[in-house]
Formats: structure tokens, C-alpha cells, sequence
């Protein structure tokens, strides 16, 4: 590192006064700080990323950060809608959501619907899915703008200093919400804190740096996007690439002030981008899509099983649950909250009872999703049963003791639902059937259309249902 005198530095010490900032009769800018503190700022030895010179790509400026911010501004948004609704879905009315209070974020709580059975595969897909797809456009975003990262001096003004503030909470969010986010999905909890709790607080931090950000560089952006001649910058070979038109921060702008020869052109970059996101497209859709599931080598519950009925992704198994093989015996379903008590039966009186087969996807939080076809007896079925017809909640226990999940409430209309079933088997068809395994929650499990896959409670020992 050196000292580089104000004078001396390509950035801030030089170029016209375009902002205004006073002057010490040296030529030099203030920037609004007082003129021994700028002098003695111009001392502080410049770190070589700070050296406008040091950013050399012919290929940045504001047209193409703003196509990739155009991108971004149409990506983003759902991301952020399905994790937000995600967190609704887990039912935070009943304070089953991570994390629990969330004061004045707290979201207003709907009944999370049944219809259509796809609802959380979608949203949660998507979140998932699409935030992956995204992360070579984000990466290349920040490849264009680190000069600005870097500026120097690093605040000039009050505004800049609040501006700055909210692009380390969009910065520093995203990359929070995407290392998380993937440590999630690959099952590794190796930063040790609880995941939910820290990716929702981070989601947050990044929601407000991520307004702030638009809504200070949209205008920019529309310009941007209008001078830019896409014609002529997508058009442009190799050769013919020459740096963007000098903006209007002379010594900030993302236009190298010594730039390399070009290596490619802006099409080659936007191109590589484009192919990156689609790749890492195809390698996760199937996670989501039953038929291309053999390509879902980015998930690590994304491809086969074995084969037969129980061919699908066992997120929890029931030896991780303290769950064995014994489980069934002497089991006897406890059915609660109606006014001649307790009804207790064990699986034979089970099947013994109307059976409906639906098939239904089971979405898991961290993106797969796989349909299968369930037969057991109606939820409602058990309500009445129970003699709770028309249930507000109905109370859900594993014989699984001490997981999270052990205990779920489900909505009044989650319970209703002509296809909300207590299955005692499962298939890829309804012409190949057979017992749940023991990983898949026998003797039997919840599964209900749009539920997130967790709150599908496996090895069910008790069902409370609650009218109020
Ligand atoms: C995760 C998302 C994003 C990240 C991490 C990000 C990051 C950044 C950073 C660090 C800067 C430099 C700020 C400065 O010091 O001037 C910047 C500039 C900019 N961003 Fe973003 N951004 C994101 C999304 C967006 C979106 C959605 C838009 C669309 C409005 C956008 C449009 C712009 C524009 C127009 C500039 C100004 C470039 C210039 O003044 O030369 N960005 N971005």
C-alpha cells in the first residue's frame, strides 16, 4: 500500500467539481469535510482496490450494471414474496413459524390455503429454485460495481454515508441470505446458529437495503437503459468493444480510467451469465419436476431412492427421529377433544375405516417436491370421529418425541379438506401401493394438499381436536 496524494490519486483528486464541493485553493475536493481533515484523509495510505486505476475491464459501466440490475429488480421481488409467504405457510398464528415473535414485522397471518395442492411446492420451489438460478447474475452485478465499493474517500457526504449504510445491508444481506440459504439446502449447519431464525433476520436487512437501493438507482437505471443503445453495446464484437461513454461522476464512475484491451464483448459476458443461471437451472428443476428429477445433482435429496412405493426423499428418518422398527406394535391412535373423551384405534380398525386415495405433492422448505399417491382416512373423517365435526384446529402429535416438528397445529380448513388424510400408504400410483415405510411415518402420517412437507407429521400418536 502507499500514500497517494490527493493530487496524485485518479479519483477523487482529480476531475471537474461536478458535485460541487468546495475547494482549498489546491484544486482538490472537499467533499464537505473540512480542509486540513481532506489533507490529512489524502495521507491515509490508499488499499491498491481503492486506485480507480486498479479496475481496468473496458466492459463496466452504468448500461451494463443496469441490465443486470434490471434482472435483478424483476427476480428479487419473488424471491423475497415466497420466503415471506413460506414463513406464513408454517401457520405463525400458532407460533409454530421460526423465529416465534417478531414483533412489529410480524406479517398479517392468513389461513394458508389447501387449493391448489401445488400452492407451497410452487412458492417454495421458486424461492428456492429461482434464488439459485440467480446467483451468477448477482455475482456478476458485483463484479461491476466493485470500483464503487472501494471509492475513496469512502464517505463524501451525509447522504452518502446513509447510502453506503444501506448497501452493506444489501450486500451484506444477500450474500448472508445465499450462503445460508445453500449451507441450508445441502444439510450443513456448520455456521452453528439456528438457520430460520438468522436467514428471516437476514432477509429483513436485505428487504431494506434492497428498497433503499432501488428507490435511490432506479432513476439511473432508466436512463441508463434508455442512453444505452442496446443495439450498439450487444452488437459490438470483441474488437469493436470499447468502454461505455463517461458518466456523470467523473473520478466514481464505473468507466475504467486506464482500461485493458477488451477480452470479450458485453453480448460474450451477458451470454456467460445467461448460460450460468440456466445451467444451474437445469441441474435444480429437478427437484421440483417429478420427470427430470435424475438431473437434480445440486440437491442432496434431489435423486433415487431405490426403488418401489417408498421411492421418494425421506427428509427426517426414523432412526434420526429415535424411532424403531417396533413402533407398530400395540399401537393404538389417540383421537382427543370431543365430549365422550379419548377414542383410541389401533391400525387395523384404521383400515378398517372409509379409505380415499388423493395424490398429492409433499414440498419440502429447503425446495424438492415430489407427488405421490396417499390412501388412508379423511382428516374429517377422524373429526367426526372424534366427535369434533367442524374443527377450528386439530393438534397433531408424533410418537416421535422430541424433534421440532413433533407437535403441529393444523388449520380448521387444513383438516376439512376432502383430500387432508391420515394415509396408511403411499405409491407412485394408485396401482402400486403399499404400507408406508418406517422412514415414510408408519404406522401412519398427515399429509395434507399444499401443507408444507414438515408439518406432515410422521408415526402420529395422538390427533386433538380443538372448535375453538
Ligand atoms: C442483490 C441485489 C443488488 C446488489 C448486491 C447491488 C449492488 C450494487 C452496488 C454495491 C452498487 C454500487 C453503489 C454505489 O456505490 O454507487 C450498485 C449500483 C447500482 N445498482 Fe445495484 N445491486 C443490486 C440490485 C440492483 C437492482 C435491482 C437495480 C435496479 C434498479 C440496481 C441498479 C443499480 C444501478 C443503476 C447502480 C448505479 C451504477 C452507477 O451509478 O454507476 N441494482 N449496485
Amino acid at each position: 500500500m502507499t500514500a497517494v496524494e490527493p493530487t496524485d490519486r485518479p479519483g477523487p483528486g482529480t476531475g471537474t467539481d461536478a458535485e460541487g464541493d468546495a475547494a482549498d485553493g489546491s484544486g482538490n475536493r472537499h467533499y464537505g469535510f473540512p480542509a486540513p481533515l481532506f489533507r490529512a484523509l489524502g495521507r491515509i495510505p490508499v488499499p491498491p482496490p481503492a486506485d480507480p486505476r486498479t479496475w481496468r475491464s473496458p466492459l463496466r459501466g452504468r448500461w451494463l450494471t443496469s441490465v443486470l440490475g434490471l434482472v435483478l429488480l424483476v427476480g428479487l421481488p419473488v424471491v423475497i414474496l415466497t420466503g415471506l409467504l413460506s414463513y406464513i405457510a408454517y401457520g405463525p398464528q400458532f407460533g409454530q413459524a421460526i423465529p416465534g415473535d417478531v414483533g412489529y414485522l410480524r406479517l398479517p397471518p392468513f389461513d394458508w390455503p389447501t387449493s391448489p395442492s401445488w400452492l407451497y411446492r410452487l412458492t417454495q420451489g421458486l424461492h428456492v429454485g429461482l434464488g439459485l438460478v440467480l446467483v451468477p447474475v448477482i455475482l456478476t452485478k458485483l463484479w461491476s460495481v466493485v470500483p464503487k465499493l472501494f471509492a475513496w474517500p469512502p464517505v463524501r457526504s451525509l447522504a452518502q454515508l446513509l447510502e453506503r449504510i444501506s448497501l452493506l445491508a444489501l450486500v451484506g444481506g444477500i450474500l448472508f441470505e445465499l450462503v445460508t440459504g445453500i449451507m441450508n439446502i445441502q444439510y450443513d449447519y456448520s455456521f452453528g446458529f439456528d438457520f430460520y431464525t438468522a436467514h428471516y433476520w437476514g432477509a429483513w436487512v436485505f428487504i431494506a437495503g434492497f428498497l433503499a437501493h432501488v428507490a435511490i438507482k432506479l432513476p439511473t437505471m432508466v436512463r441508463a437503459l434508455r442512453t444505452g443503445a442496446p443495439g450498439r453495446w450487444l452488437h459490438d464484437t470483441t474488437a469493436e468493444t470499447v468502454p461505455e461513454p463517461p458518466d456523470d461522476e467523473p473520478g466514481h464512475s464505473l468507466v475504467a480510467v486506464s482500461p485493458s484491451p477488451p477480452t470479450m464483448s458485453r453480448r460474450t459476458l451477458i451470454g456467460a451469465v445467461a448460460g450460468g443461471s440456466a445451467l444451474v437451472g437445469v441441474l435444480t428443476i429437478g427437484t421440483t419436476v417429478d420427470a427430470l428429477r435424475p438431473l437434480a445433482f445440486l440437491s442432496p435429496r434431489g435423486r433415487s431412492y431405490g426403488t418401489g412405493p417408498s421411492d421418494f426423499q425421506v427428509n427426517r428418518t426414523a432412526f434420526a427421529a429415535g424411532v424403531g422398527p417396533g413402533i407398530g406394535d400395540g399401537y393404538a391412535l389417540a383421537l382427543r377433544g370431543g365430549p365422550a373423551g379419548e377414542v383410541r384405534l389401533d391400525r387395523a380398525a384404521l383400515g378398517a375405516l372409509p379409505q380415499h386415495t388423493a395424490t398429492l405433492p409433499i414440498a419440502c422448505v429447503e425446495g424438492w417436491s415430489v407427488t405421490r399417491t396417499w390412501t388412508g382416512v379423511r382428516l374429517r373423517d377422524l373429526a367426526a370421529l372424534a366427535g369434533v365435526p367442524a374443527p377450528a384446529t386439530a393438534f397433531v402429535q408424533s410418537l416421535e418425541r422430541a424433534g421440532p416438528f413433533a407437535r403441529v397445529t393444523l388449520q380448521g380448513n387444513q383438516v376439512l379438506d376432502p383430500d387432508a388424510l391420515l394415509a396408511l400408504r403411499v405409491g407412485e400410483d394408485a396401482g402400486a401401493m403399499a404400507d408406508l415405510s418406517l422412514d415414510h411415518g408408519f404406522p401412519a402420517r398427515v399429509i395434507v394438499p399444499a401443507l408444507p412437507g414438515v408439518h406432515n407429521t410422521k408415526w402420529v400418536g395422538a390427533i386433538d381436536f380443538r372448535s375453538a
